[in-house]
């Protein structure tokens, strides 16, 4: 079972601390409690889906503690803007263009160009977001597939060491997750419904919202996305060697140009995935062979990732 503090300047201090160390913290927000990672840190990310069992790497929203902050990672129009003002902090997350400086790690956005931002309005959580100094990816503390958790001991029952300590700031009184809103299109789209009405978005914004699903460009998941990222290289899978004029992405024993993680751990693999396939991209070869990957762990999300990029 993970441990449990409540919050104190302590307890605040010592999650701050895990999270600078790349540790899993949980935290309370209003909409539900968030399995938190640092969203600088590749490591730490890919930490996340691996405690989940998340089959595959959908992107995750990055909480900040105020809207200076998010806009060195998500480029503002005079919408979002607007939204931000308004709506924020609340139960509700922005998907945003990554800056072009962006230092957030590119596992948070599943490859994708864009980044969902939220400012909770939990008090406890932006304070340990401003005792941190970083933001915070966090997707709900559940296992894949689990309620979301609304209390501590929600988050304990499930976890055991993996995460280093949930931070108890009693029942969420929101209790849902918050809404996705998508504003990095001309097309406001609602990705998620959650603890921010669309009624009150659309006030806000003064049209009515597109649903994902119900137009081409914005499918139900974004996991399901076909924008996902995909190497402008074609890339082959289960390959044991390049052929000529490839890079070979390695994995374990099976060395090549880069190795994914040469002794074979796949929460180090998936941590460099997105970050390799874009080295490779920019490096001329004619095409980018990637070693095989056992089919375990976050080797599945791995393998899920690397088809779609494989898809012709
Ligand atoms: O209330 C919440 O949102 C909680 C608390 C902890 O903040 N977090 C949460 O995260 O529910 P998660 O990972 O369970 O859900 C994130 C949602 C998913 O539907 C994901 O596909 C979508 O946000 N999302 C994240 N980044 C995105 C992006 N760049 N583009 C489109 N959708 C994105
Ligand atoms: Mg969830």
């Amino acid at each position: 079972m993970a441990r449990i503090r409540s919050i104190t300047d302590a307890s605040i201090a010592e999650a701050a601390a895990l999270l600078r160390a790349g540790e899993l913290v949980s935290l309370p927000t209003e909409t539900v409690y968030g399995l938190g990672a640092n969203a600088l840190d590749d490591t730490a990310v890919a930490k996340i889906y691996a405690a989940k069992n998340r089959p595959s790497f959908n992107p995750l929203i990055v909480h900040v503690p105020d809207v200076a902050t998010a806009r060195q990672y998500a480029q503002f129009n005079d919408l979002a803007e607007h939204v931000a003002e308004t709506l924020w902090p609340g139960p509700l997350s922005i998907v945003l263009p990554r800056t072009e400086a962006c230092a957030l790690s590119k596992l948070v956005s599943a490859g994708l160009d864009t980044v969902a931002i939220r400012i909770p309005a939990s008090p406890h959580a932006r304070r340990l977001f401003a005792v941190a100094d970083i933001p915070v990816a966090a997707p709900s503390a559940n296992k894949s597939n689990r309620l979301s958790p609304t209390e501590a001991r929600h988050v304990a029952d499930n976890f055991g060491e993996e995460v280093s300590l949930v931070l108890d700031g009693g029942p969420c009184t929101v209790g849902l997750e918050s809404t996705v809103l998508d504003l990095s299109t001309d097309t406001p789209t609602l990705l998620r419904a959650g603890g921010t009405a669309q009624e009150a978005l659309e006030a806000v914004i003064g049209r009515p919202l597109a649903r994902a699903g119900t137009d081409d460009h914005s499918p139900k998941s974004p996991g399901m996305l076909s924008r996902h990222y995909a190497p402008r290289t074609p890339l082959r899978m289960n390959a044991p060697h390049a052929e000529d004029g490839e890079a070979l992405l390695g994995f374990g024993a099976i060395d090549g140009t880069l190795n994914l993680s040469p002794s074979g751990d796949a929460t180090e693999a998936a941590a460099n995935l997105f970050r390799y396939l874009h080295e490779l991209d920019a490096m001329n070869f004619t095409g980018i062979a990637v070693a095989p990957i056992p089919e375990e762990g976050l080797g599945h999300a791995i393998n899920d990732r690397l088809r779609r990029a494989a898809q012709k």
